[in-house]
């Protein structure tokens, strides 16, 4: 049995999910919850647990090198699940050096830790590395990613969520650090900061402003509620295979019109407002610079070997989530004042991306 388990960016989006899950349900195992804050972070995410007898806070950097050292050797993880990353592909073409210091470098750091810290004794050890199916690259119309799909990273972001993987596999094999890696397709649901398409048009929608669709609007993505999510990195953290790969995804997959007019009209109907009055809003704008045109995940390896699926339908996870927003108002216009103002000027109103 596991004990003492370090989960990184447990403050963010997936990571918070993740923490949660983890703290409520196995009250034997303490949970270290290392996270930097960065403008993603939001401790507000954690206040169900945050005064757990099981739960432990740490704020820090995993790019400081000396301070993961210093908590690998107080602490006596046995376990790491390594969520900690920059993940918004925009913001990795803006400042593309910031993920390679983090996701690169921050997971380095972790796994020499872990390395340093676990001595060769692997008995009941485990890093576990979180990544995104955007490492194989694009589709084409047809296809699905599966786990031997060849890397083909196309941003910044993805190539630096690559890189990471490559390097938790070298140290399984060069050093038998046992590893497990998921990647999964894009998630929504409560908790998402406003920059990601769903809670970024669920904002807009609500202070009526543009809903800004890159290029034709006919990109596609493989959508999965961030709960299912953290069911399945629970199950692959007990019982998946040692240096094994499992892809995670709904076999769900939306154009992004499709999904923004859907989105329009469960908002409609929800704020009470006449047929269309969000539709109104779409605005085509400037594409992405390299914008991958499909993801698709084929989760059939984690169904057959670990008997996971996703729980809730894409209409049930979409209008919870929509629900989650509107009942947390607070929490979105905490995060949509200050920096997030620079942020969505530099990117929507500056002609970045329009
Ligand atoms: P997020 O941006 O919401 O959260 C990231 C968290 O990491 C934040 O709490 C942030 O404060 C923390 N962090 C960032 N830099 C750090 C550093 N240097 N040291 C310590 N903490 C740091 O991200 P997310 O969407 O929750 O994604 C979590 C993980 O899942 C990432 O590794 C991401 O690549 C992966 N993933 C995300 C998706 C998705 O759709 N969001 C899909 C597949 C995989
Ligand atoms: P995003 O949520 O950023 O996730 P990812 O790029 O990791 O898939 O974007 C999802 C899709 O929505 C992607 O095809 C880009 C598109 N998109 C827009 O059209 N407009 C936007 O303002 C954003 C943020 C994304």
């Amino acid at each position: 049995m596991k004990k003492n388990i370090l989960i990184t960016g447990g403050a963010g989006f997936i990571g918070s999910h993740v923490v949660n899950l983890f703290v409520e349900k196995y009250s034997d195992y303490q949970i270290f919850n290392l996270d930097k804050l960065t403008y993603a972070g939001n401790l507000e995410n954690l206040k169900e647990v945050e005064s757990k007898s099981n739960y432990t806070f740490l704020k820090g950097d995993i790019v400081d090198e000396s301070y993961i050292n210093s908590i690998f050797f107080k602490y006596k993880f046995d376990a790491v699940i390594h969520l900690a990353a920059e993940s918004h592909v925009d913001r990795s073409i803006t400042n593309p050096n910031e993920f390679v210091f983090t996701n690169v470098i921050g997971t380095l750091n972790l796994l020499n830790a872990a390395k340093k810290s676990w001595a060769n004794d692997f008995e009941d050890k485990l890093f576990y590395h979180i990544s995104t199916d955007e490492v194989y690259g694009s589709l084409g119309d047809t296809g699905f990613f599966l786990e031997d799909t060849p890397y083909s990273p196309n941003s910044p972001y993805s190539a630096s969520k690559a890189s990471s993987d490559h390097l938790v596999r070298a140290y399984g094999e060069t050093f038998k650090l046992p590893f497990v890696i998921t990647n999964c397709s894009n998630n929504y649901g409560p908790n998402q900061f406003p920059e990601k398409l769903i809670p970024l048009f669920i904002n807009n929608i609500i202070t009526k402003k543009a809903l800004p669709v890159y290029g034709d609007g006919n990109y596609t993505r493989d959508w999965l509620y961030v709960v299912d999510h953290a069911i399945a990195i629970d199950n692959v953290f007990h019982n998946g295979v040692e240096g094994e790969t499992y892809n995670i995804g709904g076999f769900n997959e939306w154009k992004n019109i499709d999904l923004v007019t859907l989105l329009c009209d469960l908002m409609d109907a929800k704020l009470g407002l006449s047929k269309s009055t969000s539709r109104e809003l779409i605005t085509y704008v400037k594409d992405r610079p390299g914008h991958d045109l499909r993801y698709a995940i084929d989760a059939s390896k984690i169904k057959k070997e670990l008997g996971w699926e996703p729980s809730v339908t894409f209409e049930e996870g979409l209008s919870k989530t929509i629900d989650w927003y509107l009942d947390n108002d607070v929490w979105l216009s905490n995060i949509v004042s200050g920096t997030y103002k620079d942020y969505y000027k530099n990117q929507y109103e500056t002609g970045n991306s329009n």
